[in-house]
């Protein structure tokens, strides 16, 4: 699908709620799978990768069904059963890497596949502390598909260079099956939506700063309130910031500490941002923001920020077009290794429309503030956030712009355009 993006001679105005979080729906359906009972799920986001865990988890002899839109209800007795097909993640690498953690302990083989994307992505980075739990996994090279020889497993203690929940998660799942304690020590905290369900769901989990351990256990059937994803949430407070007179509220957007960091940028930037009010669902915080057209400035995001806003680097890289002076983002190389080479992808696309922005190995410069001019042609490399991006960036483009892949969006987002509309409608 192309979509045609025309600048906005409207601002953005009014409240909207923010659907349902990809990371935490993900992690609902899996761990509700492996408890004892009936779950709900409330809010579960309809976005396709979500979706891939939800069929995966079916293909495992689990019982799921949508009561209504958006509530799942999911009918395990925790244990899984041998799937009578391939496993497939479609574009899915949180699904993928997940599933192997928990295959791998099982008593049965089982195979992941995915599609063309996720079939380049690496997954030496989940097979290598696996297979030092006792895990027989047989890749290409590293990539999908993954065959998997289910093996009882046993803890060890692992010290990951990588901040990647994705790694984190898979080790914790597969110490929920292994015998012993299983330990997890990470460079920089990333996102912890999984220690927070897994605690939710009763498991054996014990946190201290970077690490975690984990203990064999069952985990018991709950209801699971989720909240709006702050990942999505930053499309709009992008577009709110550079798109002039702007001015909304954005309600029900998920705050855990380990994913606000495209909030403290915005600060550094000298955007006018406001926490108005906070709740807690299921142990994870979730707030209402107010957002308003700012006067930006360029700021530099490195080390320990880079997890909390891994996914929000690209949209960060179009506001920072806006943003007097350099924005420099670094030690952000994992950005290589997402749907799409992130850091190329958004430097050569930002650049036809005439953004000054430029590679670096591990991340990219912007220099702002710079007028966009559009009138181009632009790819979205079947990514997602990359299609999203680009919508934002064709808002204060002067002359219209056209997103080749669109659809991709369908991947987190499916309520994406019709959100917009209603923001620019107001
Ligand atoms: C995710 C973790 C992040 C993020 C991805 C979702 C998760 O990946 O980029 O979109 O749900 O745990 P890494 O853990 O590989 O950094």
């Amino acid at each position: 699908m192309i979509k045609l993006v025309s600048k906005s001679e409207k601002p953005l105005k009014g409240t909207v709620t923010i659907p349902s979080d990809k990371s935490i729906s993900h992690r609902a359906v899996i761990f509700s799978a492996l408890a004892d009972g009936i779950s709900t799920i409330n809010n579960f986001s309809k976005g396709a990768d979500p979706l891939s865990s939800l069929e995966i988890i079916k293909s495992l002899g689990v019982q799921a069904e949508f009561k209504d839109e958006t509530t799942l209800v999911i009918n395990s007795t925790g244990k899984l059963t041998k799937p009578s097909k391939i496993l497939d993640c479609g574009n899915s690498g949180t699904t993928m890497r997940f599933m192997s953690g928990i295959l791998a302990g099982q008593d049965f083989n089982s195979t992941l596949t995915g599609d063309e994307s996720l079939s380049k992505r690496p997954m030496k980075r989940v097979i290598e502390p696996l297979t030092l739990m006792g895990a027989k996994i047989n890749s290409k090279e590293g990539h999908a598909p993954l065959d998997i020889t289910g093996n009882q497993l046993l803890g060890i203690e692992y010290s990951s260079k990588l901040a990647s929940a994705q790694v984190k998660s898979c080790v914790l799942l597969a110490g929920l099956f292994a015998n012993g304690m299983t330990r997890f020590e990470e460079p920089y905290l990333s996102r912890n939506h999984t220690e927070i369900m897994l605690k939710h769901l009763g498991a054996d989990i014990q946190i201290s700063g970077l690490k975690t351990s984990i203990k064999r256990s069952l985990l018991k059937p709950s209801t699971i309130d989720i909240c709006g994803d702050i990942s999505s949430a930053a499309f709009f407070m992008a577009a709110a910031l550079i798109v002039p007179n702007s001015d909304i509220i954005l309600k029900n957007v998920g705050l855990n500490p380990t994913r606000t960091g495209i909030i403290d940028v915005i600060k550094l930037m000298g955007g006018n941002i406001e926490i108005l009010d906070s709740y807690v669902h299921s142990g994870e915080i979730a707030g209402d923001i107010r957002i308003r057209y700012s006067n930006l400035k360029g700021c530099v995001i490195e080390k320990a920020l880079i997890p909390r806003l891994i996914d929000e680097l690209p949209i960060i890289a179009v506001i920072a077009t806006q943003a007097e002076g350099e924005t420099i983002i670094k030690n952000a190389e994992d950005l290589r290794n997402k749907e799409s080479d992130r850091i190329k992808a958004i430097v050569q696309e930002l650049s036809k429309l005439g953004a000054n922005i430029e590679e670096t190995p591990d991340g990219f410069i912007v220099s702002g503030k710079t007028t966009l001019k559009g009138e181009s042609e632009v790819e979205c490399y079947h990514d997602h956030r990359l299609a999203m991006s680009l919508y934002v960036a064709g808002l204060i483009c002067q002359n219209k712009i056209s997103i080749n892949g669109f659809e991709w969006v369908n991947i987190s987002f499916p309520e994406f355009e019709k959100i917009f509309t209603k923001l620019l409608q107001n």
